[in-house]
């Protein structure tokens, strides 16, 4: 099985990069599933329904999420309903949504699962203990468990992934933007990487217009962050497995869309 798992989608350009390139990515990497976090999908903030849907049409089969996920009150209206969409596991009980789906693949069953850090971030439930009541309900079902680990700390994403290694297929960390260079398989047979990184403006402060947050440090004053426009890039990685739901093989992607565009000979839409 081979698994594309794309970095955090910021705004319109990560969005119409996707619409312009993901269809040809898919077709040379010989893709069998597609998850991507979409915390920032609408405008920086969070998922409109209409983006939900945009970007399954796109070719994305399963959305996990971070943080952001609440930023659109309309989310509320809609998460519950959405089977494909996650949000991070280790909220507290009663919380809209789901932190883990599964999704059918020919005979094979995967799971993916959304967890968020606690170093650094807003105080949640253990995702250490979290996912170990996951896997217990998953590991009779299937052994293709995918976890999108939303995190700042590189040190909890690392231990995180040493703690789950040979009981899932994959830790794929988000929400630093910033694709980290460590990506490897442990040795239990899970594929990690620290930070899969960013869908989005390449010419940005992690999405954001840069003067803005250039003016924030500056100042300490709080300012309105716009996502940035110009090239967008790509970043992702790609997962290959075995049979039993080990991974053999992690790679990574890093484009932009003026790198896909003479890869693939794909026109650029005007508007990016
Ligand atoms: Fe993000
Ligand atoms: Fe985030």
């Amino acid at each position: 099985m081979r698994i594309l798992f794309i970095g955090d989608i910021v705004g319109r350009p990560g969005r119409y990069l996707l619409r312009d390139f993901l269809p040809a990515i898919k077709d040379e990497y010989n893709i069998d599933i597609t998850i991507a976090n979409g915390e920032n999908a609408a405008h920086g903030n969070g998922l409109t329904k209409k983006i939900v849907d945009e970007l399954y049409s796109y070719g994305i089969d399963i959305l996990t999420s971070g943080n952001h996920i609440w930023d659109k009150k309309e989310v509320l209206d809609f998460i519950d309903q959405e089977e494909r969409l996650i949000r991070p596991a280790n909220y507290p009980d009663g919380v809209p949504g789901k932190g883990y789906t599964s999704y059918k693949l020919n005979d094979n069953v995967v799971f993916v699962v959304n967890i968020m850090g606690r170093v650094f971030m807003s105080p949640l439930d253990c995702p250490f203990k979290t996912i170990d009541k996951i896997i217990d309900e998953c590991k009779d079902i299937s052994n293709y468990i995918i976890i999108d680990f939303h995190g700042e700390a590189t040190s909890e994403k690392i231990a995180f992934g040493y703690y789950v290694d040979g009981r899932v297929t994959a830790v794929l960390g988000t929400h630093t933007h910033v694709q980290t260079a460590d990506y490897k398989i442990l040795p239990g047979g899970t594929a990690y990487i620290t930070d899969s990184g960013m869908t989005g403006p390449y010419d940005s402060v992690i999405g954001s217009d840069k003067s803005a947050i250039i003016n924030k440090f500056i100042t300490g004053m709080p300012s309105k962050f716009d996502v940035a426009d110009g090239n967008a890039q790509l970043n992702a990685v790609i997962i290959e497995t075995d049979n039993c739901g080990k991974a053999v093989s992690i790679a990574t992607l890093n484009l932009t869309a003026s790198n896909l565009e003479k890869k693939y000979g794909v026109d650029k839409d005007e508007e990016l």
